[in-house]
């Protein structure tokens, strides 16, 4: 007997329990799944190392909506301008959320960040107030702002590359410190010398960090195998390396601290505890926070944008005609000395040539797991709430209807009949959209120009 029931009493209430279950589900309409599921991986294996490459294929065969099996979970996929623009934007609200991801929540202690908290007042009030702070530091101007940072940075890099005497070279290090230097010179208000002890050690954990979070996801898909030695490795390596950074992130909230000018601040942190001095009476904001979100800015901040100018380099390398067109109108515009904002309106061959770049290698093709907040219709299909949607960035950018031979690298296709180039073109959104938009992406696109 279990609690007064009869074994016999138990199993028909599972069964018909169950049965309910089943019948509900078979009474909505959910999207199919394409074929090749098996028992426990469910798709894990067909999606392979490169999902977007694989779902884009699928959406050929299975239309714009359709539903992947990760392990025990299920997940919406939406392909293609129209539903992907429908959810990110025109809907926004109803699949704004994030789903639970638990390498991902714990590296951004369980909510307390941008990226992986859920949908609601607490994301508002952050996103906008790092939105202002990042806005007001960009609108800064001469010494200290972004720009000269930037260019600051972009000159180092120069140097460095000049130094290899046309050596042959991986870039790929030269360019990611480069770029994380420039979120120390925003976040912390300094810049690191390449080879100072701290810089090095925050720089190799970012890395490492962004590395272990892809290769663990195994863990976030059957989160109970974080607790089996071995399959941990990631997880474990992941607390190590984020300990560091936040050593390296707390140091400079106490410098911050000391030198706070109330009528001048420099940086995000000075930005950050001002609002932490308003809001200790809100119960908004908290220190903790300020922690996580900073250092979220070195993840989100750093592999983008060094990946998107890593693959500039590869295009440029790979198509010497338009390197060349590229040079050409920087040499006129330019000449010797380095770009600033202000050349940006004269240089629509160089912006056209990002833009591509950006169309046919976006960094992250299916943007950041999303969550619907209720039930919700799509084409028809039932999609109840929290339910995990991936929005395929990837198909919208190859989709041949928008952009005809997709493969092909063509920084025309920015270019209007007049030559101005087109910033805001339809099936093509490499920093997503609506609520969750990247919130870096007026300072990556300013990075990636100068
Ligand atoms: C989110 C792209 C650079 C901070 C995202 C998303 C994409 C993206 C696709 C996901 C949007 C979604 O979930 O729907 C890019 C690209 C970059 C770049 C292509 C560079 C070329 C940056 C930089 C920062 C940043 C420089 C900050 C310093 C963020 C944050 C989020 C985000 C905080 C989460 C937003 C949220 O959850 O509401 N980015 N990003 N990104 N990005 Fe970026």
């Amino acid at each position: 007997q279990i609690s007064g029931l009869t074994g016999q009493t138990f199993l028909v209430f599972c069964t018909a329990f169950l049965l309910a279950c089943f019948l509900l589900k078979r009474s909505k309409n959910l999207p199919p799944y394409p074929a090749g599921r098996v028992p426990v991986l469910g798709h894990l294996l067909a999606l392979g190392r490169a999902p977007h490459l694989k779902l884009t294929a699928w959406r050929r065969q299975y239309g714009d909506v359709f539903t992947v099996r990760m392990g025990m979970k299920d997940a919406v996929v939406l392909n293609g301008y129209t539903a992907v623009k429908d959810a990110l934007v025109d809907r926004s609200e109803l699949f704004a959320s994030r789903p639970p991801n638990y390498l991902f929540d714990s590296t951004f202690g369980f909510g307390k960040d941008i990226a992986s908290v859920s949908w609601g007042t607490e994301l508002k009030q952050r996103k906008r107030f790092a939105t202002a702070a990042l806005k007001k530091l960009g609108m800064k101007v001469g010494m200290g702002s972004i720009e000269e940072d930037i260019r600051q940075e972009a000159s180092f890099l120069r140097n460095r590359i000049a130094g290899y005497k046309g050596k042959p070279i991986d870039p790929a290090h030269d360019v990611t410190v480069a770029v994380a230097n420039i979120i120390c010179s925003m976040v912390f208000g300094r810049r690191y010398d390449y080879e100072d002890e701290t810089f090095r050690e925050l720089t190799e954990a970012i890395v490492t960090v962004l590395a272990e979070l892809g290769a663990g996801q195994i863990i976030s898909v059957f989160p109970f195998l974080r607790f089996v030695p071995g399959v941990n490795r990631a997880s474990l390596c992941v607390s190590a390396q984020v300990a560091k950074i936040q050593k390296v992130v707390k140091e400079e909230i106490s410098r911050h601290r000391e030198h706070l000018d109330r009528e001048n601040p420099r940086d995000f942190l000075d930005f950050c505890l001002l609002e932490l001095e308003l809001q200790e009476k809100l119960e908004g904001l908290t220190e903790e926070h300020v922690l996580y979100i900073s250092q979220e800015l070195f993840f989100a901040g750093t592999d983008t944008t060094a990946n998107t100018l890593l693959w500039s380099l590869l295009y440029m390398t790979l198509n010497p005609d338009i390197q060349n067109k590229v040079h050409e109108e920087l040499d006129a515009v330019v000449g010797e000395s380095l770009p600033t904002l202000s050349h940006r309106s004269q240089l629509p061959y160089v912006n056209a040539c990002l833009q591509e770049v950006m169309r046919i290698r976006p960094v992250g093709p299916l943007a950041i797991p999303h969550a619907t907040t209720e039930a919700v219709k799509v084409r028809g299909y039932d999609i109840p709430k929290r339910t995990q949607v991936l929005l395929n960035l990837y198909s919208l950018h190859m989709d041949p209807a928008y952009w005809p031979d997709p493969d092909r690298f063509d920084p025309e296709r920015f270019l209007d009949a007049e030559g101005k180039v087109i910033n805001k073109p339809e099936s093509f959104l490499p920093f997503g959209g609506g609520g969750r938009v990247c919130l870096g992406e007026q300072l990556a696109r300013m990075e990636l120009f100068l």
